[in-house]
């Protein structure tokens, strides 16, 4: 090795493989045959395939381009009415008492910026992940310097929530471990525990002192804004000590606009006093202060009744169409009747690696390499060509196929 070789602070470093959904799109895009389906990006699209800007967007943003009378800096904090709005949607009757809030770049910095402090308040902490969850929670867990445990949360042969695994794993967490629970629509399956299970997690995350991380990026798009917190709140009820964060990307569709909070609970004035300090720390030392535009465009719509009733109406018929696709799918295809009760945009299906690349080469298909399919990219003129080409794949390898090779 030479001494430039030797002395390379990048020559030491192990090289990342490139995310593998970003690779997938590029794919699809330079796809051409005319029936191709993109079913693995994890947008909402409507029945034409667009993403389209919020109509009450579109007026708050005009809004903003008027009354707009300064660019200077916020703060680490964020802007303060943007949280103080969205506080009501969230905690709703559980109140806001012993609550604070830091606006953050997205869903992502959210729980970056969680995992961040419960690093600093216990290096070394281990936290509780659900199998499979979110590909990026993960990394952004480690990244922190956190140890990663996992529970598992779903039985891909029966297609439905493995309540009985995550009660297992958990019953081994230790006080000070923190859970990391997504509220609703849970990425990739999803199946949400019912409400009698978010009971039964609640009292155990109290009898076991363990802290939750709820991860809340998809509300109103599974059964409603306000039933999708209900069974978060059960846990928040039961926890002295909490932490939740928030993602607005998706419920008010400006996911590049980077727009989601963190918001802390305790129940000791003094512990959340030092956890809000911890915070506008950490946020201060990474980015110092929030992008703003995404913020402001949410604090405009949810302080004007017009608009905010404008942006539910929206918000509930991307939801109907997602709801509808599935009960569509459910019905359908074989063996995938259990989709009928899970929510949100996003299905688990029980395909092998093998199986989904054949869905791609012969049938024009992408979508996740652990089966992950969005509702979002089926519309009720494509979904029959999907279900023959799923059945298709899964009675052409079905000899010697098992799901444990996924
Ligand atoms: C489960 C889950 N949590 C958090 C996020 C983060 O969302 P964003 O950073 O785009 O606001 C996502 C995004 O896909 C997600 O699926």
């Amino acid at each position: 090795m030479t001494d430039a070789a030797s002395q390379s602070v990048f020559g030491g470093l192990s090289p990342h493989e490139p995310d593998g959904l970003l690779a997938l799109i590029g794919a699809c895009r330079a796809d051409a045959r005319p029936h191709k389906l993109d079913l693995g990006v994890g947008v909402y699209r409507d029945q034409h395939g667009r993403t389209p800007v919020f109509g009450a967007v579109k007026a708050a943003e005009r809004h903003l381009l008027e009354m707009q009378d300064t660019k200077s800096y916020l703060g680490p904090q964020g802007d303060v009415g943007f949280l103080d709005a969205l506080k009501p949607i969230i905690f709703g009757s559980r109140g806001t008492a012993g609550v604070f809030g830091a606006q953050t770049p997205g869903g992502t910095g959210a729980l970056r910026l969680a995992a961040d402090l419960l690093a600093s308040g216990r290096p070394g902490a281990r936290v509780f992940i659900g199998d499979p969850t979110w590909p990026n929670h993960p990394q952004i867990f480690q990244a922190a310097g956190l140890r990663l445990e996992r529970y598992g949360c779903f039985d891909a042969t029966t297609q439905t929530a493995d309540f009985d695994a995550t009660m297992a794993a958990l019953e081994t967490a230790r006080p000070g471990d923190a859970v990391l629970l997504q509220a609703c629509c849970h990425n990739p399956t999803g199946a949400d525990p019912s409400l009698d299970q978010w009971a039964t997690l609640a009292r155990l995350i109290e009898r076991r002192g363990l802290i939750p991380l709820i991860d809340l990026a998809y509300q109103g798009l599974g059964r409603g804004l306000e039933p999708d917190t209900a069974g978060m709140r059960r846990v928040l009820e039961a926890a002295p000590e909490a932490l939740v964060a928030y993602s607005c990307d998706k419920n008010f569709g400006l996911y590049r606009e980077r727009t989601g909070a963190l918001f802390v609970l305790a129940r000791d004035p003094l512990h959340l006093a030092n956890a809000a300090s911890n915070i506008l720390a950490l946020a201060g030392a990474s980015w110092a202060m929030p992008p703003d535009h995404g913020a402001a465009v949410v604090r405009v719509i949810l302080q004007d009744a017009a608009l905010s009733a404008q942006w539910e109406a929206e918000l509930e018929t991307m939801r109907q169409r997602l709801a509808g696709m599935r009960k569509a799918l459910a019905s359908q295809a074989t063996n995938l009747a259990a989709l009928d009760g899970h929510h949100g945009m996003f299905v688990s299906l029980p395909l092998t690696p093998g199986q989904v690349a054949r869905l791609r080469e012969t049938h024009a298909i992408y979508c996740a390499p652990s089966g992950r399919i969005n509702l979002a990219g089926l519309t009720p003129e494509t979904l029959s060509n999907f279900t023959h080409a799923y059945e298709a794949v899964r009675q052409a390898s079905s000899v010697g196929t098992n799901v444990h090779d996924r």
